[in-house]
């Protein structure tokens, strides 16, 4: 039996999103993508290679999932085995501390930490960066959990030059994360599904490659001069940008519940009403609202109108991944 590795990795929301790869095996962005890590969501997981299992188990939550349930994971273990040359399975044991079914970027601290704990149990001892670029092969949004507060993942041409660094690990000034957690009404397309599709036939995907690409430039200084009403614009038009391409795909799709138009309109309506806040949204209906913790109070007062308290999470920046042996 290897050594049991645990390893613990916050989730991180995009200002500047990823949405569309040009290699599907590899996972290659289409374009670069800017983050932040936050405190408040994570995972943790063990992993345990052990040569009496006939093949990988794991347990998700305290639930064991059954093989087809556990592919993409089995699949990724796969990779590290052929990496490693480790060649017994895996017991695999991961928690997910968000809030349940909120959905928010569970496979990319999932990923994060599984290869931060699967490699290291196989025998490897991955400097962050590779485990940047392996985390990536889980799940595109992974390979920037490896690092804490703004991190920029490069897009890359092969395997080698599309990996995270950290662009501003702490975060020295005054940005926090309001996540609006809120019931999906129907099961939605799965972002790897979702931003296929969009990749296939919206004829507005050049656009928003070429936008990107200037919201990248445009948010590495806004993110320099800690500049929060910069932050938040250029995320938030990054967003809708995001999900245009999905209400311009063939055939259309979004992920916007009546809530998720409940709280984008209570974000403008306190903007108009001079509190600096903006929203950013993902393949979910959740929103997260970009602040200062100076407008807490205000911003939770006003959304306590329409929304549950414990559906109202405050997140600050958080840190990258930590490793430890069991
Ligand atoms: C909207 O990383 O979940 O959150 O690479 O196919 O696993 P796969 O997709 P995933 O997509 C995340 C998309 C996003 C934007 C982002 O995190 O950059």
């Amino acid at each position: 039996m290897s050594k049991t590795i645990i390893a613990k990795a916050h989730t991180n929301i995009a200002l500047v999103k990823y949405w569309g790869k040009k290699d599907a095996q590899l996972m290659l962005p289409q374009n670069g993508s800017i983050s932040l890590t936050l405190d408040h969501f994570y995972t943790k997981t063990s992993v345990t290679f052990d040569a009496s299992l006939n093949e990988d188990q794991v347990d998700f939550n305290g639930q064991h999932l059954t093989p087809k349930q556990a592919t993409r994971i089995s699949h990724f273990l796969d990779l590290v085995r052929t990496k490693s040359g480790e060649t017994a399975r895996a017991s695999v044991k991961t928690s997910n501390h968000v809030p349940t079914s909120a959905g928010l970027a569970s496979s990319a601290s999932g990923f994060a930490a599984l290869a931060a704990a699967g490699s290291r149990a196989a025998g490897l001892d991955l400097s962050l960066t590779d485990l940047s670029r392996l985390a990536r092969r889980g799940s595109g949004s992974a390979t920037r959990s490896i690092f804490g507060g703004f991190v920029e993942w490069h897009a890359g041409h092969d395997d080698i030059s599309s990996y995270a660094e950290p662009i501003q690990d702490p975060v020295d000034w005054d940005i926090q994360m309001i996540a609006v957690v809120l019931q999906a009404s129907k099961k939605p397309i799965s972002s790897t599904a979702g931003m296929q599709r969009v990749v296939d036939t919206s004829p507005y995907y050049p656009a928003w490659v070429k936008t990107a690409n200037a919201d990248l430039v445009a948010m590495r200084t806004a993110i320099a001069n800690h500049d929060l009403t910069s932050v938040g614009q250029i995320a938030e038009t990054n967003a809708m940008r995001m999900h245009a391409l999905n209400l311009s795909a063939q055939p259309a799709f979004n992920y916007f519940t009546a809530d998720t138009l409940t709280a984008i309109n209570a974000v403008q309506d306190l903007r108009a009403h001079g509190i600096n806040c903006y929203y950013t949204l993902d393949a979910g209906p959740n929103v997260k609202i970009i602040c200062a913790s100076a407008d807490t109070a205000a911003i939770t007062g006003a959304l306590s109108q329409h929304f549950a308290a414990d559906q109202l999470i405050v997140a600050q920046p958080g840190p990258g991944i930590s490793i430890s042996e069991a």
